[in-house]
């Protein structure tokens, strides 16, 4: 697979081992932190020479004597205590760079080794309408299952939705009454939000509902046949919603995706008995728990993971755990990834631990909680409507694509009615989800409507606009040179790094795939942008004579290319004018 620093890697470790005598070293390879300092450096001789007791530098040269011949490296220099700086070849740089912008040639390798990955995201609780705080989730998974797919893995989707739970009982003793009106009931439901605020309304305050809603759980639980009716009826119009803000964002989740707690429901008596079996299962005041040493509350109180309540009601927990063994045992993923919430946190290290513990999940399945902060408001606040309310998904994604409307018209007036508006869809949209997924997910994210739809930074109305751009360039190819086989070569530094920078998306991807940090490839994006400026700037591409003007526009297309794939594996649309 072509990936620079794998390959120097390699090569780096192998010129350490044969330095030393030792094997499997880590050259630990790195772009170059400073421009004088070459491509990529080296930094692992210092850790090796320590170990080995040696001098690092002197280690150095000998490390350097002892690379493998190879078309890569035009030079490698040592510097300070013995980092070793990496200059690259520039054909093998333009070589590359010619393949690559070739429009049939794929500018991802699939990886060697293909896994099996389940990602568990989105996953909204279905008793109210979507709201902002499924926002990061449904967006980070989504560009997470487009990375790991490109890498040439086989992604399973599954939408973890809630769909199970005493809350259902309130909202079907609520429809039921409503259902004497018949089209009532269904423009009642055309607002979740309202319908479950008058469910809980009634449910505190009205005599004898709660009784009612308790029962209507029973009936559920048991199966009766007009109250599942009830259910189905819905959870199929929540799950209508969610479909409809999945169409606005641009996400890849469909019915096909849905694996809801509900499906788990057969197997969770299964569950308390293999917990059982395994002598993991305590009783504590009437409920079923397990009690595990790694996990104490205040002052060292052992804590529990509660999987069955004294009334016979299962959690939240002990359909994780059914999940994992489905994920685990019958899909057999290599790896499952949850997108959840950092505030649950400590229940998926929980369930985790579980599952390892009772054999739901074998070693070589990978459980991670691909964990993300909250979403804030620009006082720093939790973001809230002003009466303290959850905002609606599908409001706030209008309202932005409002606010694009205003700021495209603004500064290009004379766009015609149905482009304007298309540009507004693309760019309020993307700019909602750029601005989450350029961000490191582990941190609380302040939402901020300025920031998102500026056109500096990196903003998706910034990328768009490079992008846009760029495009812009390649129609004034009226001559068809970027067909033609004029060589791709070097004449300007700012091509050289601009080169560079697209052969390094593979990389980009793979730490992504790796790591689960979406604000990677959007940095990276951002980059490759900037330097496509600097080029542009300093480098005509129209005006340059023929064979360094087709030279050039090939980079053009290049970089054409690996923006247009970057964006779409953030989940944007790109504009081809704007
Ligand atoms: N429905 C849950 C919530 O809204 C998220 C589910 C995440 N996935 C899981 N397997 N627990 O908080």
């Amino acid at each position: 697979m072509f990936n620079i620093k794998h390959r120097l890697e390699e090569l780096l470790s192998a010129a350490i081992d044969q330095a030393t005598g030792l094997s499997g070293s880590n050259a630990n390879v790195i772009y170059a932190t400073r421009p004088e300092f070459g491509d990529y450096q080296a930094n692992g001789v210092m850790a090796v020479a320590k170990r080995a007791k040696t001098n690092p530098r002197e280690l150095a040269v000998k490390v350097l004597a002892a690379i493998p011949e190879n078309e890569l490296i035009a030079r490698a220099e040592i510097a300070g205590p013995g980092f070793i700086n990496l200059f690259l070849v520039d054909d093998y740089l333009t070589r590359w760079g010619e393949h690559y912008g070739q429009s049939e040639q794929s500018l991802i390798e699939p990886v060697a080794a293909p896994q099996r990955i389940v990602v568990d995201y989105s996953s909204p609780n279905l008793a109210k309408e979507m709201h902002v705080g499924h926002l990061r989730g449904t967006i980070i998974g989504d560009c997470l299952v487009r990375v790991l797919e490109a890498s040439g893995h086989e992604v399973i989707r599954q939408n973890h939705v809630g769909d199970w739970g005493t809350q259902f009982g309130m909202l079907i003793a609520h429809m039921e009454s409503l259902q004497t009106e018949n089209d009532k009931l269904s423009l009642q439901l055309s607002d979740l939000e309202t319908f479950y605020r008058e469910a809980k309304q009634r449910f505190d305050n009205e005599p004898g509902f709660a009784e009612t809603a308790r029962n209507y759980v029973v009936k559920l639980q048991g199966g009766d046949a007009d109250c599942l009716k009830a259910w189905r009826v819905f959870i199929d119009t929540s799950l209508g919603h969610c479909e409809s803000v999945y169409e606005l964002l641009g996400v890849t989740l469909s019915r096909a995706d849905l694996k809801p707690e509900s499906f788990y429901n057969p197997q969770l008596a299964h569950i308390i008995q293999t917990l059982d079996d395994k002598g993991l299962l305590s009783v504590s005041e009437g409920a079923k728990c397990v009690f595990m040493d790694e996990f104490t509350g205040k002052e060292g109180a052992p804590l529990p993971t509660i999987v069955q309540k004294s009334d016979g009601g299962y959690l939240y927990a002990t359909t994780d755990l059914a999940a994992i063994e489905y994920r685990a045992g019958t899909l057999k993923a290599d790896r499952v990834l949850y997108v959840v919430d950092a505030r649950q946190s400590l229940h998926f290290q929980q369930v985790f631990a579980i599952a390892r513990k009772a054999g739901m999940a074998p070693e070589s399945c990978s459980l991670e909680h691909i964990a993300y902060g909250m979403m804030m408001g620009e006082d720093g606040k939790p973001f809230k409507t002003r009466s303290g309310d959850n905002v609606k998904l599908v409001d706030l994604l209008e309202e932005s694509v409002r606010r694009a409307h205003t700021i495209v018209s603004e500064k290009n007036p004379t766009l015609d009615d149905e482009t304007r508006t298309q540009i507004a869809g693309v760019v309020g949209i993307s700019a909602v989800k750029y601005s989450d997924l350029s961000k490191n997910r582990t941190s609380d994210y302040v939402f901020d409507w300025s920031t998102m739809l500026s056109f500096e930074g990196n903003t998706a109305p910034y990328m768009l606009y490079a992008f846009a751009r760029i495009k812009s360039i390649l129609r004034k190819d009226e001559v068809g040179e970027l067909a033609s086989d004029a060589a791709l070569q070097i004449t300007a530094e700012e091509e050289r790094k601009l080169i560079l920078k697209n052969l390094q998306f593979q990389e980009t991807i793979l730490v992504v795939a790796q790591e689960g940090l979406p604000n990677y490839l959007s940095a990276y994006l951002y980059e490759l942008a900037g330097l496509f400026m600097r080029f542009y700037e300093a480098c005509p591409v129209l005006k340059a004579e023929p064979a360094v003007r087709a030279s050039r526009l090939k980079i053009v297309n290049l970089t054409a290319k690996t923006l247009d794939k970057g964006l779409t594996l953030l989940g944007l649309n790109t504009l081809e004018k704007m």
